[in-house]
C-alpha cells in the first residue's frame, strides 16, 4: 500500500528489473524508510522478541463457506503481513507485534445506532456465539493472495445481538489507539506512517456486514490468532481487498452515513470505500487482473469478488463498479 503518486505512463521498477532484484530493492527501501521513522519512535522499537504462546481454541465447527483450495502454511500466514501500526515492511508485524501487542485482557465496544451498546470484555463478547472455521482466500490490493484457515464468529450474529436501529446504514470498525503499543501511531514528521490518520478504521454497508461471509476471526489454524494477524479479534471480508479486513478491533460503531476509513481518506483515488476485488478495474498504478499466491511462482487470474461472486454479487446489482471501486 505504498502511496507515492505515479502517472499512468510512468514505468514501474518491476517492469524494467528482474522481479527478485526489484523485490530486494523494495525491501531495502522499506527498511530504510522504517529506520527513518524508527528514529522518531520510543526506544525498544527495534527489539525482536520470541513468538507468543497461543492457546488451542477447542471445538470449532466446519463451515460450508470454506474453500478446499490448498492452505498457505502457518509460516507464510504469520510472517508475511501488513500491519502498518508496526511498520511498513512485511516482516515488521511478526518481528514486533508478538512482544508489543498485549491483548489480554481486551474489550470491545458497541456504539452508535444500536439498542445494545456498551463495552464488553472479549470473553463476554464471545459468549453464546458459535466458533466456526472459515478457510478463505485473502487477496491484497498489492497483488498477492493466500488461503487462510481462520476460526471465529459470524459478524451477522454479532450485529443481530447489538440490535441496530433503523438509522444504522453502515458499520465502522476501529483498531485500538495506543501509541505505546503501536510505534507507528507515535510517528511524527514527514514519514509515510505519520501521514496515516490513526487509529486504523474500516467500514461496511449494513447489508455487506450482514452477509454470511463477513467474519470476525479470533483464531488461525485452530489456535488463538497471533498478534501480527490482528489479535485478539479482526474482521475478515473475503470478497474485498485485504485492507478492509481490519485488525485488533476495539470498537464496532453503527451509523447512518458512509464512514470515513483509513486508506480511503489517505488516497481516495486509489482506495475506494467498497474495495471489492475486481480484475476488471485496475488500481491507478497497477493492474488487478492477476495475483501471485504466496508460495507459488506463476501468477494466476484474479477472480471477480475474489471467487465469491455467487454469495455477494447481488449486493451490488445496478451499481457501476468502476465508479464505486
Ligand atoms: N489492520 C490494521 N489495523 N492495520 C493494518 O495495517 N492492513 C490491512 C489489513 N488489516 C492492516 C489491517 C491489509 S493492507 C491487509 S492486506 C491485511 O490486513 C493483511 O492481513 P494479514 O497480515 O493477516 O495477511
Amino acid at each position: 500500500m505504498l502511496i507515492k503518486t505515479r502517472r499512468r505512463s510512468d514505468v514501474l521498477p518491476s517492469e524494467i528489473t528482474p522481479e527478485s532484484i526489484y523485490r530486494d530493492r523494495r525491501r531495502f527501501l522499506q527498511t530504510s524508510a522504517l529506520a527513518a521513522a524508527g528514529s522518531l519512535l520510543a526506544p525498544g522499537w527495534a527489539s525482536a522478541k520470541p513468538m507468543e504462546a497461543l492457546e488451542p481454541l477447542g471445538k470449532i465447527a466446519k463451515s460450508d463457506y470454506s474453500t478446499d483450495e490448498p492452505r498457505n502454511s502457518y509460516e507464510d500466514i504469520t510472517t508475511y503481513n501488513n500491519f502498518y501500526e508496526f511498520g511498513s515492511g512485511k516482516e515488521d508485524p511478526s518481528r514486533y507485534a508478538p512482544d508489543r501487542l498485549d491483548h489480554r485482557p481486551w474489550t470491545v465496544t458497541i456504539s452508535g445506532e444500536a439498542e445494545n451498546t456498551g463495552e464488553m470484555a472479549l470473553d463476554d463478547f464471545m459468549q453464546g456465539l458459535t466458533l466456526e472455521e472459515r478457510v478463505y482466500r485473502l487477496r491484497c490490493v498489492e497483488g498477492w493472495s493466500m488461503v487462510i484457515p481462520w476460526a471465529g464468529v459470524s459478524l451477522a450474529d454479532v450485529i443481530r445481538r447489538a440490535a441496530p436501529t433503523s438509522r444504522a446504514k453502515y458499520v465502522k470498525f476501529y483498531t485500538k489507539y495506543d501509541p505505546q503499543t503501536f510505534p507507528a501511531q507515535a510517528a511524527r514528521g514527514m514519514s509515510f506512517l505519520a501521514s496515516i490518520d490513526w487509529p486504523y478504521t474500516e467500514g461496511l454497508r449494513m447489508d455487506e456486514a450482514m452477509n454470511p461471509l463477513s467474519f470476525l476471526a479470533t483464531g488461525l489454524y485452530g489456535k488463538e490468532i497471533p498478534s501480527q494477524n490482528g489479535a485478539p479479534i479482526r474482521l475478515v471480508v473475503p470478497w474485498k481487498y485485504g485492507f478492509k479486513s481490519i485488525k485488533s478491533v476495539v470498537r464496532i460503531h453503527f451509523q447512518e452515513t458512509e464512514p470515513e476509513c483509513t486508506w480511503n481518506l489517505l488516497q481516495p483515488d486509489e482506495y475506494g470505500f467498497y474495495a471489492n476485488v475486481n480484475p476488471n478495474v485496475d488500481h491507478p498504478r497497477w493492474s488487478q487482473a492477476q495475483e501471485r499466491r504466496i508460495g507459488e511462482f506463476f501468477k494466476r487470474d484474479t477472480l471477480m469478488f475474489n471467487g465469491y461472486e455467487e454469495e455477494v454479487a447481488h449486493l451490488y446489482a445496478g451499481m457501476d463498479l468502476a465508479k464505486h471501486y
